[in-house]
């Protein structure tokens, strides 16, 4: 059903996006990244590929870290432990490749990860899995920008040794932050592991007006549903695929289109200043600051104007070395673009999350 409102896990409930299947199925590179902003599909279209391709994979879900301003080993150890033992019920066999492992421990039925001082290295299991896999092994870890925030561990190394040795480990990474995951990976950095590595990256947009006026016809053909408001939707809340299937299960189950849409728009708001929220987590100095920014940016706004905005709120000077790290932040998590000297919000409901915040305040 398409106005499901959960991640897709089938083809057949998925709305186009054939070319971006077609690209995450071919697995090109060892490390493949899939991009978007949040919303977009990128938790869909992992599962859908993964089910398409039926081959064993290991599934690690970074969101619940966003809210925290670290990460230990112990916490990404554990997500593996569960997946790497959810696998075992299908391939038994897998165990007896874990089972000599610095760090593994074997209690009954169920595979342990010691994560302490003897504890299981990243690079030792991905050479486990390649050893253990017939054909492929996927590890697909989601949000994995979070792992930028992981303490006292680095995983780039592991990530390079399999890029550069593992033939059948296949790592997906997505995120929702495009420049801080590319920042964390630091592909452009001599000095870093993954240095030089060519991934191939699959990029999630938002629908076009075409194609989301399409996506409503057809889910509101498959509900049955009499609709006819498609433009207006379109120009109310724009193209981002989640939000439209939010409003299309709201609808069908309503039948009223103004609560629809202001349904619609509160949760999407709601989920923004959440999401900024986090985005705050490591920042909370300069929270203020950044807040003047978004406001500003909720029309569109050049440098000086932000400048003068926050230099008038504190008055303060503030350096332009300051502010360009604030831009580059939000740019980094895919809150602005600059667009031909404007910096804006990267969607409406950003803007309107913002413009309307600073109505309250
Ligand atoms: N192409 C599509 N066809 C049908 N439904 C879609 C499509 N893309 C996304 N959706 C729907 O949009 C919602 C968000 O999708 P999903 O969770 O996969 O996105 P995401 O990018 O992982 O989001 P988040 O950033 O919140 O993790 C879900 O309800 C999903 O079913
Ligand atoms: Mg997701």
């Amino acid at each position: 059903m398409l106005f499901d409102p959960s991640p897709k896990e089938s083809r057949k409930d998925f709305f186009d996006r054939e070319k971006e299947i077609e690209q995450l199925e071919s697995l090109k590179s060892r490390v493949v990244l899939i991009l978007g902003l949040r919303r977009t599909g990128k938790s869909s279209l992992v599962k859908i590929v993964l089910n398409d391709l039926n081959l064993p994979y290991v599934y690690i879900d970074l969101r619940r870290f966003e809210e925290m301003p670290n990460m230990t080993y112990r916490d990404l150890i554990r997500e593996t432990e569960r997946e790497v033992n959810r696998l075992k019920y299908r391939y038994p066999g897998i165990v007896n490749f874990l089972r000599g492992l610095k760090g593994v421990g074997v209690m009954g039925n169920e595979v342990r990860f010691s994560w302490g001082k003897d504890r299981l290295s990243f690079s030792d299991l991905l050479v486990s899995l390649n050893d253990w896999a017939e054909d492929k092994v996927l590890v697909v870890i989601d949000e994995a920008q979070e792992l930028g925030k992981l303490r006292g561990v680095d995983l780039l190394p592991s990530f390079a040794y399999s890029y550069d040795n593992l033939k059948k480990v296949k790592i997906v990474l997505t995120g929702s932050e495009m420049g801080l995951l590319h920042r964390y990976l630091k592909t452009k950095d001599p000095d870093s592991p993954l240095f030089g590595r060519a991934m191939s990256e699959v990029q999630l947009k938002p629908f076009r007006r075409n194609e989301a006026i399409d996506f409503l016809k057809r889910g509101f053909e498959e509900q049955r549903v009499q609709f006819r408001e498609y433009e207006m939707v379109y120009e109310e809340i724009g193209g981002i695929p989640g939000w439209l299937t939010y409003f299309g299960f709201t609808y069908t189950e309503s039948r009223d289109l103004e609560r629809s849409l202001k349904k619609t728009l509160d949760h999407a708001k709601k989920l923004v200043l959440k999401e900024f929220e986090n985005f705050l987590v490591d920042k909370q100095t300069a929270s203020k600051r950044y807040y003047t920014v978004m406001r500003v940016m909720a029309g569109c706004g050049t440098w000086s104007e932000v400048k003068r905005s926050l230099e008038a709120q504190e008055g303060v000077r503030i350096s332009d070395s300051t502010l360009y790290n604030y831009l580059t932040h939000l740019a980094d998590s895919s809150w602005i673009v600059k667009e031909k000297g404007l910096y804006c919000p990267t969607d409406p409901l950003i803007k309107i999350a913002f413009k309307e915040r600073a109505q309250l305040t």
